[in-house]
């Protein structure tokens, strides 16, 4: 019997809804040609031989579960970035063990899944001389060449019906409600929730706000007899500092986790002794459950075309949406820098329309 040819699966960085859809995507689609092997928890998975081999029955009944059927770290060996724009090096060692084992498994390419950071780690890979073909995953929307990273709008979703449950509260007992969303670098999911759930201020990393705005904001407010108020800030924003609020991590085991932004501004508003302020941070639920309807369309899109690409050995590039099609760019372009909203854009505009405040002192 002839044997086919192998390629092999890598999803890395956070869960997202739409991975299993994107992986039995591109099983359905290569099973008949290639042996596709999963490899198990990123990149870790290669450097361990650790791996399934996938084929359509099997993926089929995961294929709307959330999180990924073949796990994954944030961190460990293959680190990818450490802050934002920086990247970090594999070491020799294990550069040298993972490359062994491609070229002992006789892979023709890797398909791999992932942000910013796992793409790093396979644009360091594809160097070395391994095919590479990426596709774009994150809920924080901020890898840079595609209008949009399947996860993100799950994400949006969710956060969307927290603010509208978080409403109820804010007009009953006339608070200000505040909701701390993921977004590292980027605001794209307090933006985009932002405005679907109807805030009044949205604080992103791109707009640096001051928290004498925020009071501003909140006491004209008050003069219109509205001591309700809704506020969705990404974990990331900065104020005054300059710097964002930094929970922990940072080891080998896990990258640095940002987050209290929330509760803090929920503790100043509170000490000043005039407004009534809660704090939630929405944290791992915006990344858990299944995808939503159109990511689970851009998964099988993603998977479809990325599959193709394989056909087609268009190696080195990542497969991304651009103006309602699909298309690819070069992986390096895709890792250059993040997609970060940008304050003049049409978005932000929009939302500042609405009477959205981002505590920079603009109305
Ligand atoms: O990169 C996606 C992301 O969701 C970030 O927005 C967030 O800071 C991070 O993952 C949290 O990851 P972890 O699962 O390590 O807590």
């Amino acid at each position: 019997m002839k044997t086919k040819p192998k390629i092999g699966i890598i999803n890395g960085g956070g869960d997202c809804p739409g991975l299993n859809t994107v992986i039995d995507s591109i099983v359905k689609c290569l099973a008949a040609e290639y042996d596709v092997l999963g490899f198990y928890r990123g990149f870790e998975g290669l450097l361990e031989k650790q791996y399934i081999q996938l084929d359509p029955d099997f993926t089929n009944l995961f294929k709307f579960a959330g999180g990924t059927i073949l796990k994954s770290v944030s961190k460990g060996n293959f680190p990818g970035k450490i802050g934002l724009n920086e990247t970090s090096k594999i070491e020799d060692k294990i550069f040298q063990k993972t490359l062994k084992n491609y070229k002992d498994l006789n892979l023709e390419c890797l398909l791999v899944l992932g942000g910013d950071g796992t793409l790093s780690v396979a644009k360091q890979f594809l160097d070395k001389g391994i095919s590479i073909i990426g596709l774009p995953k994150s809920i924080d929307n901020d890898l840079h060449g595609t209008d949009f990273t399947f996860g993100f709008l799950t994400a949006v979703d969710i956060a969307t019906q927290a603010l509208d449950k978080l409403e109820t509260t804010a007009w009953s007992h006339d608070r200000v409600m505040i909701l701390e969303v993921m977004g590292r670098h980027a605001g794209w999911i307090a933006l985009y929730s932002g405005i679907a759930g109807g805030a009044n201020m949205i604080l992103i990393p791109e707009i640096d706000f001051t928290f004498e705005n925020i009071l501003k904001f909140l006491n004209a407010r008050k003069e219109e007899g509205k001591m309700n108020s809704l506020i969705i800030v990404s974990e990331g924003a900065k104020s005054e500092s300059g710097l964002p609020m930094v929970k922990s991590g940072g080891g080998k085991a896990s990258q640095i986790l940002m987050g209290g932004i929330g509760a803090d501004l929920e503790k100043r508003i509170n000490a000043t002794n005039v407004f009534d302020a809660r704090s939630i941070t929405l944290g791992h639920l915006q990344r858990g459950g299944q995808p939503n309807s159109i990511d689970r369309i851009y998964a099988r899109q993603l998977g479809a075309y990325a599959a193709q690409m394989v056909k087609t050995k268009r190696y080195g590039r990542v497969a991304v949406f651009q103006q309602n099609s699909i298309t690819d760019i070069d992986l390096a372009i895709a890792i250059d820098r993040l997609k970060m909203v940008d304050p003049s854009s049409s978005t932000v505009t929009l939302a500042r329309s609405m009477g959205i405040n981002f505590g920079d002192g603009l109305l």
